[in-house]
């Protein structure tokens, strides 16, 4: 069976990034949140907090988690996965840095 066909969307100057909190990024109708975290890494994930929509890249970032800006929810950007003891998950997306810029794996069906 075929995969769902991914583009590759520019995005961002990686070096524009902001530290410690994330950057709000549309491509169609997808919102996401953009992170780079201390490790250097870039991460996407959904733009929203699956509790009540909070806006996640206005979340404050430490290590590897974002904190919800609305009700603190601390979520695990690599893998979207919400921490315990509260539940849930956000969608991730794939991203890669190639000559300084941030680019995003989006499906198909998003364009
Ligand atoms: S909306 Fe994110 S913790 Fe409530």
């Amino acid at each position: 069976m075929a995969e769902t066909e991914v583009r590759w969307v520019d995005v961002a100057s990686y070096d524009e990034l902001p530290a410690g909190t994330g950057k709000t990024v549309r491509i169609g109708a997808l919102e996401l949140a953009l992170f780079r975290l201390t490790s250097g890494k870039v991460h996407a994930v959904h733009n929203r907090c699956p509790h009540k929509d909070g806006v996640l890249a206005e979340g404050i970032v430490s290590g590897e988690f974002v904190f919800c800006p609305m009700h603190d929810r601390k979520i695990h950007v690599p893998s979207g996965e919400v921490q315990k003891p509260d539940d849930g998950c956000v969608r991730t997306y794939e991203a890669k840095v190639e000559n300084g810029r941030v680019h995003i794996a989006v499906p198909g069906e998003a364009h």
